[in-house]
């Protein structure tokens, strides 16, 4: 009989094949993603940063099967997107919460497509409300929550559905920096107990650092992927320690040499008008 040295590598849960996204604009074609190839294994974390317009939220909708005009394959545990599905769960930059429904009913829009009993409906929500940590705030409306807590429950309703693979855009970019390391910890708690594969958009280099097992670098114009970076700290990390340093470093280094990037321009104090001066 014989032993395999190495056991096969489980198969990816995502697949981005040659995937490339043209839009029509005034006439003309812009190429928003060009040749975009990604496995993401089941259970990983992977973010994704780049600069404004490279196509991040782009990616995103295509694989949450919000646009299905694109060059290529993406698939999903094998089999290629089509349409929105319960196995892939989405949280927008904006929370995009209803004002007029209270928490577990935004909360239960995300199971609009599940066909539930009323009473298992209700057992889903409870049980993602204690998930997020809003228990007593079921019956708040939007307006009475912090904007940590609307995260929350725009996380939840992401979640509430199982699915297999959370897509998240910018989710904390709207929050102070304290509220969003809280939220940052929040998440990492919630995929151990949810045990989600996870893909991550930011602008932030520190909060892809912090939570990602690999963080893809992106350049614009068209969008495309400039390089992988692996992420092998052990959790809990700490911003502090001479890895992650080093690592955020390298990262800012490839997202500010794209050759397109245009340092801004040095301002002399001499130069401002007095306006800015006597304030
Ligand atoms: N529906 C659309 N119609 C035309 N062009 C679009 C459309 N959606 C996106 N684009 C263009 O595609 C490119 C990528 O947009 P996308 O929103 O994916 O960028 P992004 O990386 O998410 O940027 P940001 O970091 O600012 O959110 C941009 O040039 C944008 O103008
Ligand atoms: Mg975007």
């Amino acid at each position: 009989m014989t032993t395999l040295a190495f056991p096969p590598a489980a198969a990816p849960l995502v697949r981005f094949t040659h995937v490339g996204k043209q839009f029509a604009v005034d006439g003309g074609e812009l190429e928003a993603i060009r040749e975009f190839n990604l496995d993401i294994a089941p259970g990983e974390f992977v973010a994704i940063v780049g600069s404004s317009g490279c196509g991040k939220s782009t990616l995103l909708r295509l694989l949450v099967g919000l646009d299905g005009e694109f060059r290529g394959q993406i698939e999903v545990a094998g089999k290629p997107v089509q349409g929105i599905g319960g196995d892939r769960g989405i949280v927008f930059q904006e929370h995009r919460l209803f004002p007029w429904l209270t928490v577990e009913q935004n909360i239960g829009l995300g199971l609009v497509n599940e066909h539930l009993t009323q009473a298992e409906r209700f057992r889903r929500v409870s049980e993602f409300i204690q998930l997020v940590g809003l228990q007593g705030f079921e019956r708040a409306y939007p307006h009475q929550l912090s904007g940590g807590m609307a995260q929350r429950v725009a996380i939840a309703r992401g979640l509430v559905a199982s699915p297999q693979i959370l897509l998240l855009d910018e989710p904390f970019g709207a929050l102070d920096a304290l509220t969003r390391q809280q939220m940052q910890d929040e998440l990492l708690a919630i995929r151990r107990r949810a045990q989600i594969t996870t893909l991550l958009v930011t602008h932030d280099v520190e909060e892809a650092i912090f939570l990602a097992d690999r963080v893809v670098v992106m350049e614009p114009r068209p969008g495309r992927i400039k390089r992988i970076v692996d992420i092998d700290l052990p959790h809990p990390r700490t911003r502090s320690s001479f890895e992650f340093h080093q690592l955020r470093e390298e990262l800012l280094h490839e997202l500010t040499h794209d050759g397109e990037y245009v340092a801004p321009p040095v301002v002399r104090v001499e130069d401002l008008p007095l306006a800015y001066i006597a304030y």
